[in-house]
């Protein structure tokens, strides 16, 4: 650590460059990248929330799941759990979107990602950025970021019962075992992913082995870790691929549930 003495200061502010970077390589592709892939993502989701046609048994739009509405069609249900009634006459996906859309606007990595590609802050690593002052995340409305744990337990849940919709998706229409259609082994693909994704959280590392001194009494607990910190290391990846697969699943369902693609193909 160097001294701070009167006669050699230590300048706490950035070096002054007359340009805005030194870099030669193409640094601005990942955040471009990024804004691209969170674009489009939003809007494919905005599009997804309010779409009716979310339902093609045995097969159900990952942005729609749970279906908790009684306007849900029969099937598409969880376990013909409709806890919110009807509503309002809204679309079941406004319900329970916001909370994967929240822990995903709230995920470590896509913070990076979007504060890079979107605020700027900065662009990329030694390239200046416009702002002139730094806050991190420390004060309102950035200190909201900590709500992220909270929404992986939630998150953590719509993930299983994704997965869950993947394996009644090897059924028939009419409920029989053994159809193997497109839609069962995109939709099994995207639940495997969004559980890679999930499990892979910073939030869940820590809940598998935070605040413990020494893993030799907690075996059960190392071995998790191991586990959960092998997918965290893969977050990134992990974030895209999911991101790509669940807009994928989902708008193939929705195709599906609108006649433009039939089965038994499907
Ligand atoms: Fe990315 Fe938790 S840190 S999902």
């Amino acid at each position: 650590m160097p001294q701070t003495t009167a006669e050699s200061p230590v300048r706490r502010q950035r070096a002054q460059l007359r340009v805005r970077t030194l870099r030669t390589d193409r640094w601005w592709l990942a955040p471009a990248a990024s804004f691209t892939g969170i674009l489009a993502f939003l809007i494919y989701g905005f599009w997804a929330m309010f779409d009716p046609s979310y339902y093609a048994a045995p097969y159900i739009a990952p942005f729609a799941s749970p279906c908790l509405a009684t306007s849900c069609p029969e099937g598409a249900t969880f376990l013909g759990w409709t806890p919110v009634g009807d509503w309002f006459g809204l679309s079941p996906s406004l319900l329970i979107l916001a909370f994967p859309a929240g822990f995903r606007f709230t995920c470590y990595y896509y913070r990076k990602a979007y504060y890079r590609s979107y605020w700027l802050s900065p662009p990329a690593c030694a390239v200046q950025e416009p702002h002139k002052k730094y806050t991190g995340e420390t004060r309102f409305p950035l200190i909201m970021q900590n709500i992220h744990r909270y929404f992986f337990y939630v998150a953590a849940i719509i993930g299983l019962i994704l997965f869950y919709d993947a394996i009644l998706a090897f059924r028939d229409a009419d409920g029989n075992w053994g159809h193997v259609g497109l839609g069962s082994i995109i939709l099994l693909v995207n639940a495997i992913l969004i559980l890679a994704y999930t499990f892979g959280c910073h939030s869940c590392r820590h809940i598998t082995a935070g605040r413990l001194n020494n893993f030799s009494k907690h075996p059960l607990r190392y071995k998790l870790w191991t586990f959960v910190s092998k997918l965290n290391a893969r977050h990134q990846q992990f974030a895209w691929a999911s991101l790509f697969s669940i807009m994928i699943a989902d708008f193939y369902v929705r195709l599906v549930a609108k006649g433009i693609i039939n089965f038994p193909f499907a």
